[in-house]
């Protein structure tokens, strides 16, 4: 097996959050906040058909995460915890995902709302939210739990 493999940025998010700080910790949390995804000239041909999906699954780069590390402090709560029971940007291949609103599409920009990632992020992927193969029932959301009954964010 490979360890390694190259992955292409396909485009360009373009969001109003400058600085990490600035972001939402979840798009979901700011349903409002829009961006537009520039796919790159030769990935266009890729986009005919999402049109007629009101929500896409966006893949892209956390460029600008600090180090990776294996147990990291949430964005919410103190304790640490293991990346992969958290949503930090401070992952081995640094990959965020984020369910976007497609709001609209002139050619290769498309226009989009629920955006937590920072300006120019590079984008690895999109691919339509489907209910019936994403939503799940009857789940769990350990350490969140507590956070999410508490009101506050995931992180
Ligand atoms: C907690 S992450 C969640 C992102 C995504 N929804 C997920 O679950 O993978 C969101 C935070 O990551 C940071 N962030 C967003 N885009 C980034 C980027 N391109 N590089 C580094 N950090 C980024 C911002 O601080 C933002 O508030």
């Amino acid at each position: 097996m490979k360890r390694e493999f190259t992955v292409k940025t396909i485009g360009i998010i373009h969001t109003p959050f400058g600085k990490p700080a600035d972001a939402p910790i979840q798009g979901y949390f700011e349903p409002y906040a829009e961006g537009t995804i520039e796919v790159f000239g030769e990935y266009a041909y890729g986009l005919a058909d999402v049109d007629g999906f009101s929500h896409l699954v966006l893949l892209y780069r956390f460029h600008e995460a600090k180090p990776p590390a294996l147990v990291v402090k949430p964005f919410l709560g103190d304790e640490l915890k293991g990346v992969f029971a958290t949503r930090s940007p401070r992952r081995p291949n640094a990959i965020g995902l984020t369910v976007v609103r497609l709001l609209g599409r002139e050619g290769n920009v498309l226009r989009v709302a629920g955006v937590d990632m920072l300006d120019e992020t590079p984008l690895l992927d999109i691919k339509p939210y489907v209910p019936n193969f994403d939503n799940r029932t009857d789940v769990r959301c350990g350490w969140l739990d507590d956070a999410l009954r508490d009101g506050k964010e995931t992180g």
